[in-house]
């Protein structure tokens, strides 16, 4: 699965993307809202050269009509670069959008999917991502385990390359039913990186190997230190 974050925090990006397979980075205007008031421009771009170009960037338009999203997504490719992903909301000026990008060969995220229905349209308008909104769904009584099962069987049946970027997400169960629900990638904060990586047990086990190795070899000695010691 691809991993995103779903942050447009620089520090959160350079601290979980160092060690994370990071596959990119996806970002609305309910995340920017937490940085507070910035050059927008130029953070995105701070953004891009952090992660670089072979990881996605996905950046959200903010008008709701059609022209006013041609516009949002125009400024975003020509202000960021010509690779963003410009992530339009499923509605029906959003997939007129859509339709028009992809046209243009501009990267399309299709965004702010609660059904099956806004899926479907949204592969048949070609986007290149759909994003289910996981726990969203959850809320509104909409199963989103059946929801992106059948969303992988849409892009099996129609054979599209639209890859299911499942998003909103509260815990770390919900990430992996999405992924063995078909969703190729996923996006989340950086708490759902946090509780998934910090296991008190797996910290245990770490430890006592570590209690093991020195038991044998002394305190703070590593394998490394023995190449030392035995060239000596
Ligand atoms: C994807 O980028 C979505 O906008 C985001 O994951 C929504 O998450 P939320 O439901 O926590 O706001």
């Amino acid at each position: 699965m691809e991993f995103m974050l779903d942050t447009a925090n620089i520090t959160e990006i350079k601290k979980y993307g160092a060690f994370l397979p990071l596959a990119g980075v996806t970002t609305n205007p309910s995340i920017i809202k937490k940085e507070g008031e910035m050059n927008f421009f130029k953070h995105m771009q701070e953004i891009r050269s952090l992660i670089g170009k072979e990881r996605s960037l996905h950046i959200q338009v903010v008008a709701q009509d059609y022209e006013g999203m041609m516009e949002d997504a125009r400024a975003i490719l020509e202000n960021v670069d010509q690779d963003v992903f410009v992530k339009i909301p499923t509605t029906p000026e959003g997939l007129e959008a859509m339709k028009e990008l992809k046209k243009q060969g501009v990267n399309v995220t299709a965004t702010a999917i609660y059904t099956k229905f806004q899926a479907y349209l949204a592969i048949a308008a070609g986007a290149d991502y759909i994003a289910p909104y996981f726990n969203r769904m959850e809320n509104l009584n909409i199963d989103p385990r059946e929801a992106i099962s059948e969303m992988a069987a849409e892009i099996a049946r129609t054979n599209s390359s639209t890859k299911i970027l499942a998003a909103s997400f509260k815990n770390v169960a919900q990430v992996n039913a999405a992924c063995e629900c078909g969703a190729q990638s996923a996006t989340m904060g950086v708490d759902i990186i946090a509780a998934g990586t910090t296991l008190t047990s797996v910290q245990n086990a770490v430890d006592t190997f570590t209690t093991d190795w020195e038991s044998v070899y002394g305190r703070g000695k590593r394998i490394s230190d023995l190449c030392i010691y035995q060239w000596n």
